[in-house]
């Protein structure tokens, strides 16, 4: 059997290239493996389009986007635009136009990877962070700005619809992984409108999943959790702020942001899902092939797992295993460690 998916390509960014590179080159050759190929459309959106054009994401575009399997991209940002310009017009825009609901975000601590806890047992769990609502949606505005008299408001948008679909989709995760647990994360002690809506739902969706242990944390206790006790974590779900500060949190204390990774997921499949390493596009180290490309190689890992080709994103998980087990303390260019993880996938680890 051989199947050909279309990838978009948007490689953005600073270090963005630079580890995108190596993530298609590990993924090639996985694929290759396991009967696939893909067929890449490099889109030229970012930075560089938005200086040279002004444009952040054409209509045409995000059109032609659409008509693809699946997106991989680097990273977006620039100190040189505007901050929000790229951010907001491109990244946030793209998962919602395509409705990525389900932003999904492991965090595992790989034996080996160096971690500021001191003991933190076995870590392995996944953030579900809703996608397309709460207080991203841009509902809010400003008057009297830059008087005494400025207001502000940023209202966070939570439909039952939207709540429903987002927790559904965590608790089949939950009832896919061995440990079958779901940890509602909110502040529905205080957000108790938002709060309640989300709590009667995990309720009643909990009736249909009778095998799974149901947990309820609000966001404060969860940080302190996280770093105290993080092994407690099977699957987490959350709104989309909280999920944005818990997962740089979860990834500070599972071995950083080198090897974290994330998948915008639609899981009706009306639109392409999107896979990223959650880092940004480190203006800092640009250009100085300095990047780790692990976040963006285990990103391809995931895009796997959602076209429906689990052993082969199996196999670039070992590869990134064991190759971050026998890590040195000498550093590795970004083409060296994806050069390390390539010979590992093709020598079958
Ligand atoms: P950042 O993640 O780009 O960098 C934070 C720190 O981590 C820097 O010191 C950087 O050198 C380091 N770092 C990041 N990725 C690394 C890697 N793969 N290997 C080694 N070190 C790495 O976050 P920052 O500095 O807040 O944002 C820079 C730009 O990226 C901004 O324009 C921001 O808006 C954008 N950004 C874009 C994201 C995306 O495209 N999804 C996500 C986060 C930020
Ligand atoms: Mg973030």
């Amino acid at each position: 059997m051989s199947r050909t998916y279309k990838l978009a390509v948007i490689p953005g960014d600073g270090i963005g290239p630079e580890v995108t590179a190596q993530a298609l080159k590990v993924l090639d050759l996985v694929a290759a493996e396991h009967g696939v190929a893909f067929d890449k459309t490099e889109f030229n959106l970012g930075a560089k389009r938005w200086h040279a054009t002004g444009e952040v994401l054409p209509d045409a575009e995000l059109a032609s986007i659409r008509t693809h399997d699946a997106i991989l991209l680097g990273a977006v940002g620039d100190p040189t635009v505007p901050s929000g310009t790229l951010e907001r017009g491109l990244l946030l825009k793209l998962r919602f136009e395509l409705d990525h609901y389900v932003n999904l975000r492991p965090s595992k601590i790989y034996p080996g990877v160096p971690t500021p806890l001191a003991n933190p047992g076995v870590v392995d769990f996944v953030v579900v962070r809703e996608g397309t609502e709460g207080p991203y949606v841009g509902n809010g505005g400003a008057i009297r700005v830059g008087t005494p008299q400025e207001l502000a408001t940023e209202v966070s948008v939570n439909t039952a619809f939207g709540v429903e679909r987002v927790v559904r989709d965590a608790f089949a995760r939950a009832q896919a992984r061995p440990r079958k647990k779901l940890t509602l994360v909110h502040k529905n002690n205080v957000l108790v409108h938002a709060g309640h809506l989300w709590t009667r739902t995990v309720d009643a969706v909990a009736t249909e999943f009778p095998d799974i242990a149901v947990d309820y944390l609000h966001v404060d206790a969860a940080t302190i959790f996280l770093v105290t006790d993080p092994s407690r974590f099977d699957v987490i779900v959350t709104d989309n702020l909280f999920g944005d500060i818990l997962t740089d949190l979860a990834a500070a204390v599972t071995g950083g942001i080198g090897v974290a990774a994330s998948g915008n997921i639609n899981p009706d499949g009306t639109a392409p899902s999107m896979f990223e390493p959650v880092h940004g596009s480190a203006p800092d180290i640009a250009g100085q092939s300095k990047a780790d490309p692990t976040a963006a190689i285990l990103s391809a890992a995931l895009l796997l797992d959602h076209l429906g080709l689990p052993e082969a994103a199996a196999q670039i998980n070992a590869a990134v295993e064991s190759d971050i087990a026998s890590r040195g303390t000498s550093p590795r260019s970004t083409e060296e460690v994806g050069e390390a993880i390539a010979a590992r996938v093709a020598g079958g680890v």
